[in-house]
């Protein structure tokens, strides 16, 4: 059975993120959504609302079994080994996301030999960032067709009571 890790800060998970772990899903046997701090990100949603609102939003979607959600506590390596995982799964929406994914991928390949599996971001969500929608979001700007509803909530909840 092969598993594969889709890591991520998902603050919040976008559209473009559940467009990626259902194709890891086709590849993989099962796929965990690593919920993992990013050291150089300031996070609007507390962990454990970002993990809630991944795992609603994988609720809501039928093609999504075997798809689990879990916090990453410490290195990516480390979870990855812990879970079984035969490699990561990344997207990317261009050659900014290259630039940024490639030292983690070698770093974590030189930690463990963990491998990364790049998939081309899909066209339709090329715009859609984390950071953009609560950009939007904090502007009181639209962000219901860049994130799946639970996540859409979440984040206006976070910018009215937090920004
Ligand atoms: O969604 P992001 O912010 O691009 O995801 C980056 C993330 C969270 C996957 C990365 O920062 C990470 O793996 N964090 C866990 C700690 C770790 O392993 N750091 C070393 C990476 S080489």
């Amino acid at each position: 059975m092969s598993i594969a890790v889709c890591p991520g800060s998902f603050d919040p998970i976008t559209l473009g993120h559940l467009d990626v772990v259902r194709r890891a899903r086709r590849l993989f046997d099962v796929v965990v959504v690593g919920v993992a701090r990013n050291a150089a990100k300031n996070a609007l949603l507390l962990p454990e609302e970002r993990v809630e609102v991944v795992r609603a939003a994988l609720d809501d979607d039928p093609d999504l079994v075997d798809v689990r959600v879990e916090v990453v506590p410490g290195l990516l390596v480390d979870f990855c080994r812990d879970v079984g995982a035969v490699a990561v799964v990344k997207g990317l929406r261009g050659g900014a996301d290259f630039d940024g994914e490639q030292p983690m991928a070698l770093m974590n390949r030189h930690l463990t030999g963990l491998e990364t599996v790049f998939l081309p971001g899909d066209q339709r969500y090329a715009h859609v960032a984390s950071s953009l929608v609560k950009d939007i979001a904090r502007h009181g700007g639209p962000i219901d067709d860049l994130v799946p509803p639970v996540a859409a909530e979440a984040v206006r909840a976070a910018v009215a009571h937090r920004a």
